[in-house]
């Protein structure tokens, strides 16, 4: 069992999925807002895609050659933005990333990474450096955020190259990256990252981070593994950014396994291996998998300017509704999140970034993520969600009612003190 996927006493079995509802092993039916960590855009057995799969099954699993099916999904992302003009696939989120910053150190001779605390970009080392800091280890002594490993017996070399920065602290991250900037090879970002309070990149953010990248010569990765659904085009245009890199997985693969890495033709020459041994070298046994390129080529067709424009303003009436009813019902509590994403906090101070992101305790957020499931819904163990295709405007307002009792009751339990 996959460690996002357990909690206390134990989760319920998944036997089969039907549109935007999973149905557990006693035949309960949930509203499934976790959508596997926020892969599955259209919900679970989209027609489309299961056709898709099966065409490509009856083909061949897989094969120790390319396919066109890797062109079609490649020459799809880069249709959707400028700055994926070239694409290589591979089988995570987290392989993504990690060949992103390999392919920064190629390109520029350097080891260090600079990341935001809290933000979250799967599982390798470097970028598991202060995921989730306990308050006594937040500050280093000069009063930056400190370097925390993610892992028992990660190496001391990852935490002395690993920049950690404040989300939305433009002025800090200037002096840090002034500091760092030049021992950097990239900075990676997840414009909305969920871990770290689901809070939007602020515009100067990003212009501090484009002014640094340029003086110092580091790239900027913009980690969209989650958050390419909030356009078109994904996230940074959202926000202005000009990533040299982009990471990329969960719904370009339609639901099966996936990542991908895009950029400039000249950014991506680092990867190129048809001109001798390649800067890095991009590979796998199953990257660029056929099933994975055939369901993710059907699934993000089916995922046009209108399938997300509804699908960002039903995330948009599902955050205002349920702000709107705990400031009704003077709960504590508040949804941030961006397009078709959200997440519970259970505080009304303003969540600001990862610290703020904190407040009240786990065990309150397990408490409610619990009371989720009692009401029919099922978020992620961390209580953030995301709104599906299948999704009609009756699951939003089911969605708002069963969060907001869910929420209630675990109050009532626990009193008012978060
Ligand atoms: C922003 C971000 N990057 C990377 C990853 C890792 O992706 P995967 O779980 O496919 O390895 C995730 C997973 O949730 C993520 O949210």
């Amino acid at each position: 069992m996959r460690n996002a996927t357990w909690f206390a006493p134990h989760p319920p079995y998944a036997a089969k999925g039907i549109g935007c509802f999973v149905e557990d092993l006693d035949g309960r039916q949930l509203l499934d807002c976790a959508n596997n960590f926020f892969s599955l855009i259209h919900g679970h057995a989209f027609a489309p895609v299961v056709e898709a799969i099966r065409a490509a099954a009856g083909d061949g699993t897989a094969f120790g050659l390319p396919t066109e099916k890797e062109i079609a999904l490649a020459e799809l992302i880069r249709g959707r933005s400028p700055r994926c003009e070239q694409v290589r696939f591979c089988t995570s989120g987290t392989e993504a990333v990690m060949f992103a910053i390999k392919g920064a150190r190629a390109l520029t001779g350097r080891r260090a990474l600079a990341k935001f605390e809290g933000a979250y970009h799967g599982s390798y080392d470097w970028v598991e450096v202060s995921l989730a800091p306990e308050p006594a280890a937040w500050d280093d002594e000069s009063g930056n955020p400190a370097s925390i490993g993610g892992s028992k017996g990660v190496p001391k070399h990852v935490l002395q190259d690993t920049v950690v920065l404040p989300w939305n602290d433009p002025d800090r991250c200037a002096a840090i990256l002034d500091k760092q900037g030049s021992r950097l090879a990239a900075l990676i970002i997840d414009p909305v990252p969920s871990r770290a309070g689901m809070v939007p990149v602020s515009k100067k953010t990003v212009e501090v981070i484009h002014a640094a990248s340029e003086k110092h010569g580091f790239l900027i990765i913009s980690d969209e593994v989650i958050s390419f659904r909030l356009s078109y085009a994904g996230a940074h245009p959202l926000f202005g950014l000009q990533p040299d890199l982009i990471t990329l997985g969960k719904i370009i693969g339609g639901g099966l396994p996936i990542g991908a890495v895009a950029g400039s033709a000249r950014t991506m020459s680092v990867f190129d291996h048809t001109q001798g041994k390649p800067g890095v070298a991009l590979g796998g046994t199953f990257s660029a998998n056929p099933l994975a390129m055939a369901a993710g080529f059907s699934a993000m067709t089916a995922l046009d300017e209108a399938a997300i424009a509804r699908l960002n303003q039903l995330g948009s009436d599902l955050r205002s509704e349920i702000n709107l009813s705990f400031i009704e019902k003077r709960i504590p509590a508040q949804v941030t999140g961006s397009g078709s994403l959200f997440r519970l906090h259970l505080t009304a101070k303003p969540i600001a970034d990862y610290r703020s992101s904190r407040c009240g305790t786990p065990d309150a957020l397990r408490q409610v993520h619990a009371a989720a499931l009692e009401q029919g819904v099922l978020l992620t163990p961390n209580c953030s969600g995301a709104i599906s295709t299948p999704m009609e405007q009756a699951h939003i307002d089911d969605l708002s009612t069963a969060i907001t009792r869910a929420v209630a009751d675990t109050f009532a339990v626990r009193g008012w003190d978060q």
